[in-house]
């Protein structure tokens, strides 16, 4: 009797690992977006300028590639360049980490378009 409860305690302690785990990554996600939706806008399709794309929804392998591109230069846009000097800082360092810039992606992605 006490070794079943006992398992059932562990399953349940590991579902709650796993249920937090996720919450954590769904909020440092909306954390991260705050450095876009000043362009972007809050809900990823107000922008700023008429001339900004509305990014909410698209889908998230496209985002990403978008991004890394944009901060590496590989596309150099005339307007992109205002991103760039967000998310690389003068010195050329990423601002973002490559497992930010996946939550960030995935955020996007989610977002109702
Ligand atoms: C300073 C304004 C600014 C900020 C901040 C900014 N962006 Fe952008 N973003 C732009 C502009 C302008 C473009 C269009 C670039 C071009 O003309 O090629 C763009 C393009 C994009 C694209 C490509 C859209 C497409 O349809 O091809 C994605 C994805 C994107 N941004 C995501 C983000 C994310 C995520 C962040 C936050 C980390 C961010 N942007 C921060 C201005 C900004």
């Amino acid at each position: 009797m006490i070794k079943k409860y006992g398992k059932t305690i562990i399953l349940s302690a590991m579902l709650a690992v796993v249920a937090v785990g996720s919450v954590a990554s769904a909020a440092s996600g909306k954390r991260l977006y705050m450095t876009c939706s000043a362009c972007h806008g809050k809900d990823g399709k107000t922008p700023l300028m008429p001339a900004y794309p509305k990014i909410a929804g698209q889908n998230k392998a496209y985002v990403l590639q978008q991004i890394k591109d944009i901060m590496t230069g590989a596309r150099a846009n005339g307007q992109s360049v205002a991103m760039k000097g967000v998310l690389v800082s003068p010195d050329g360092k990423p601002r973002f980490s490559d497992e930010d810039l996946d939550v960030l992606a995935d955020y996007v992605a989610k977002m109702a378009p």
